[in-house]
């Protein structure tokens, strides 16, 4: 793992976000994985605002996102497929027909999960893929469990994310389950942009680079794999006893 601190959120956007415009301008076609959440929001604001330059297309790029909610609609204000079409695929040239997401409403999570896998394969993998890190450690919505995931599965909420993202929820009740893709399927991704922000992330984050790997912290597997770059601000790095 590579790991940069920065002061800011937007000079970890800048980084991570030129990370994915740097890829996609080499590679026009490539395939992108993406993540919700507040953490990705400076990433996506780089790269919209580097399109908008004209510094960049993304009308060859595949995207892939790592998790939608069960029992919402997917034009639900709340769904992760309309967080990415306001955060990002609206505000620069992606093709819709590029877009991929998990169905959170199939009625057959396994066929679900063998069309998503089929369909990342057939974009010949996941170049680059955004990870945050929930507070438990979760990645994607792989939460701490007793053994690690493989492909994308229907997952039961934890406690302490519905708390966290029930926030979000002002109109109905947050679901209770999603379909994520599994640690397996992540694993696979080429490269991996990893970021936490926030002093809320320190335990975890500490877990995650210091700590052993193991299914409690699902992020922990990523000090197995070898391309994994890592952009904290302060807050969030307090734990990992380097000197900022
Ligand atoms: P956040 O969520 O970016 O909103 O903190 C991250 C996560 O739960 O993975």
């Amino acid at each position: 793992m590579q790991i940069f601190i920065y002061d800011t959120e937007k000079e970890i956007g800048q980084a991570a976000g030129k990370i994915f415009v740097d890829h996609v301008k080499a590679n026009p076609n490539a395939a992108m994985g993406f993540a919700t959440g507040m953490t990705p929001v400076p990433t996506y604001d780089y790269m919209a605002g580097e399109y908008e330059k004209g510094n960049v297309s993304f009308a060859g790029m595949k995207t892939f996102n790592l998790d939608e909610y069960c029992d919402l609609p997917r034009e639900h204000k709340n769904s992760f497929y309309t967080f990415m079409m306001d955060n990002l695929f609206s505000r620069i040239d992606v093709k819709p027909e590029n877009i991929n997401f998990l169905d959170g409403n199939a009625p057959d999570q396994s066929a679900e999960s063998e069309r998503y896998a089929q369909a990342i394969i057939d974009a010949g993998g996941i170049d680059v893929q955004f990870l945050g890190i929930g507070r438990n450690g979760h990645i994607a919505f792989n939460e701490p469990a007793g053994g690690f995931t493989g492909e994308a599965f229907k997952v039961k909420l934890t406690d302490s994310t519905i708390e966290a993202n029930s926030i979000y929820f002002d109109d109905i009740a947050m679901p209770r389950y999603a379909m994520t893709m599994g640690i397996g399927s992540i694993m696979r991704a080429k490269k991996i942009v990893f970021v936490a922000t926030g002093a809320s992330k320190a335990e975890a984050v500490k877990a995650m680079v210091q700590g052993e790997v193991t299914p409690e912290c699902p992020a922990s597997i990523l000090q197995t794999h070898d391309d994994v770059t890592v952009f904290l601000d302060r807050a969030a790095s307090q734990g990992l006893g380097v000197r900022n």
